[in-house]
């Protein structure tokens, strides 16, 4: 795959690229935020789909077998993780799977553990169902995020918590959390009864020297206790096809999330979302290398032309996931004159960092997933603007 040439999305109804009016930002503001890529799919996915639309009949569509059995096959060729098709519910959105665990699982005023700063909607959707969100902060040493475990069994105990949402690998501090801490966290919740929904949509991101670990493999009791959100929308840029699985062996948890979708009506699935699944997960191998790959390169050159240039920022690391999180708070700004700085001045568009939490204050979002070429640019208007700022 090229990942060098630039496309043009402009006009194409991208959120990232056309959400400018939407989200009341700076026309001219060069988007780095929501988590899509700039990079077409698997040339295979667009095939198949080019013949599923000349085809010309569009109706209601169940999952073919070759479907499972191509999302079996990745998860145990690229995660060494045995999953069996009973286990698997097709789902329209990792984040609509989050929603019917918490309708399923807990009932209104039940306390809900999170980890900030995290993905937004992880507290969105525990507000909206009028559940309780209880926050054990990650950690920060320098640059490096880390898990207060005293304060996740605390948090647990005392708020009588009922449900915990990981997110593995994490967005937005970069871990790729490791077996122990996993195991721990887990444990912790096994011991009171707390049932863990565990997104892993970045699964397939991670970057050398370290290595993803699907949770409810690691033990075996965790089988009755872990649901696992999964999704190819993230790693073969499809989000658009709202395809993704819940993934669990306790049969009684999928009854009751099946019933969930059932109340709000939801049958039935995208025809072409499950072909364009069905393709990455049988023929993306090659493609998920290669673009791990280049934005592991384009991560490289961000930190290096930073450490040389951009002295006010620090970069955190990143282990996984294709979101780089970044510390301004040397620049001594208040949030809002921020992200207004950097949109109205460097005419960048990042995600603002307070929306993961509050320990996101001083910190954006920035989503690496692009063309070397827009990085180039995107660093060079950071450091004009930060130039002008001290003259
Ligand atoms: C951790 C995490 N979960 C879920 C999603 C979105 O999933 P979906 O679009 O399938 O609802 C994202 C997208 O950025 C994400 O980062």
């Amino acid at each position: 795959m090229n990942f060098d040439t630039k496309i043009n999305r402009k006009n194409t109804n991208s959120i990232k690229w056309d959400g400018h009016t939407r989200f009341k930002v700076d026309p001219s503001a060069l988007p780095l935020w929501v988590a899509d890529m700039d990079f077409k799919t698997l040339p295979e996915i667009t095939q198949a789909l080019n013949k599923q639309v000349e085809f010309g009949i569009y109706g209601y569509a169940f999952e073919p077998e070759s479907y499972f059995e191509a999302i079996i096959h990745w998860m145990k060729r690229r995660h060494h993780w045995e999953v069996q098709k009973e286990w698997i519910l097709t789902t329209p959105g990792v984040v609509s799977g989050l929603n019917a665990c918490i309708l399923a699982f807990t009932h209104e005023n039940d306390s809900i553990l999170i980890q900030e700063p995290v993905y937004h909607p992880f507290k969105n959707s525990i507000n909206y169902n009028k559940r309780i969100p209880i926050i054990n902060e990650l950690v920060r040493n320098d640059t490096h995020y880390t898990i207060n475990f005293e304060d996740f069994e605390k948090k647990i105990i005392e708020n009588n918590v009922k449900l915990f949402i990981l997110c593995s690998p994490h967005n937005p501090v970069g871990r790729v959390w490791l077996k122990e801490e996993l195991i721990q966290m887990a444990d912790i919740c096994h011991k009171h009864n707390v049932i863990i929904v565990s997104d892993e949509i970045h699964m397939d991101f991670v970057f050398k020297g370290f290595e993803h670990h699907v949770l409810v493999d690691l033990k075996p009791e965790y089988k009755d206790f872990v649901i696992t959100l999964v999704a190819p929308s993230k790693s073969f840029n499809l989000a658009a096809f709202k395809v993704s699985q819940l993934i669990t062996p306790n049969k009684e948890f999928l009854e009751k999330v099946k019933h969930e979708y059932e109340r709000l009506g939801f049958h039935g699935h995208n025809t072409f979302g499950l072909l364009a699944c069905e393709v990455a997960y049988r023929q993306g191998d090659q493609y998920m290398d290669e673009v791990v790959e280049y934005i592991d390169k384009n991560i490289h050159y961000i930190k290096e032309y930073i450490s040389n240039n951009l002295s006010q920022i620090k970069v955190m690391d990143i282990e996984g996931t294709y979101l780089l999180w970044l510390d301004f708070s040397a620049l001594n700004l208040e949030q809002k004159s921020l992200i207004e700085f950097l949109e109205k001045n460097a005419k960048l568009w990042f995600n603002d960092g307070s929306i993961f939490g509050t320990s996101g204050k001083g910190f954006v979002r920035m989503n690496c997933a692009t063309q070397k070429g827009i990085i180039i640019q995107a660093l060079e208007q950071l450091n004009n603007a930060l130039n002008d700022k001290v003259r």
